[in-house]
């Protein structure tokens, strides 16, 4: 498969983009600083200067998804940022993406959501704008006519990945996920027709991450 990886130089998304592409698909890494091309490109992508909260679905964005047969949103504004970005790249990055996945016929879209995108206001005050931002971009992607999975994992750590998960669409719990298993389980999503239509969360657990997913 042709798959565009959006944020493709993130601490999650870098470690997918090599996975995807030991798996035999072609990657188009889309990321906003020229100086992360070079990376990008070293880790096997084809790589495109985008920066999805300043260009247009009518243009760069959309010129960046043409031609590809899955989209993967795996960027975001980060922990730094204020709730204008959470609003511009949290929820508008996806979404113009996912505006741009429908315009260009591009069948699948994979998003890296996040636990509690379900229930913003049930969770920490300081987390609200970014959960909210996240919850309404699933909610986009849910009502497109576009083959979605949504994937909520837990906390992330950069920590080594154990290639075990726990997936169901409510863990009930909260916790931490390694960036390699996350990076894992959107590589066997992708290939998983299971998953289509499937919002579930992820976090470290028991279970290997393709029995994982074939249980939901
Ligand atoms: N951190 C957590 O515990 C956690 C938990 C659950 C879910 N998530 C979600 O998981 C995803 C990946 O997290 P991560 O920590 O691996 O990400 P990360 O390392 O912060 O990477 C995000 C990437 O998005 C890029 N980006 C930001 N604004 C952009 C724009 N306007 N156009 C194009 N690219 C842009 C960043 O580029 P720059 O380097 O240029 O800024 C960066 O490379 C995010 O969607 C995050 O919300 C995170």
């Amino acid at each position: 498969m042709k798959v565009l990886v959006a944020g493709a130089h993130g601490n999650t998304a870098r470690r997918l983009v090599r996975a995807l592409v030991k798996n035999g698909h072609e990657v188009r890494g889309l990321v906003r600083k020229e100086g992360q091309l070079p990376d990008v490109e070293a880790d096997g992508a084809e790589a495109v200067l985008v920066d999805l909260e300043a260009e247009e679905v009518d243009g760069a964005v959309g010129e960046a998804v043409a031609g590809c047969d899955a989209v993967v949103f795996a960027a975001g504004a980060g922990a730094g940022s204020g709730a204008a970005r959470k609003e511009t790249m949290d929820y508008g990055g996806a979404a113009k993406l996912v505006e741009a996945a429908e315009k260009k016929g591009v069948g699948r879209y994979l998003m890296l959501s996040s636990m509690g995108a379900d229930d913003p206001e049930g969770r920490d005050e300081a987390m609200r704008p970014y959960l909210r931002a996240k919850g309404r971009a699933d909610e986009k992607l849910r009502e497109s006519g576009l083959e979605w999975t949504i994937i909520r994992p837990g906390r992330l750590t950069d920590g080594e990945g154990a290639g075990r998960i726990d997936a169901a669409e409510s863990l009930g719990r909260y916790g931490e996920i390694p960036r390699e298993d996350v990076a894992a389980a959107f590589a066997v999503a992708l290939e998983s027709p299971n998953t289509v239509g499937k919002t579930f969360e992820i976090l470290s657990g028991e279970t290997p991450v393709r029995e994982a997913l074939e249980g939901l």
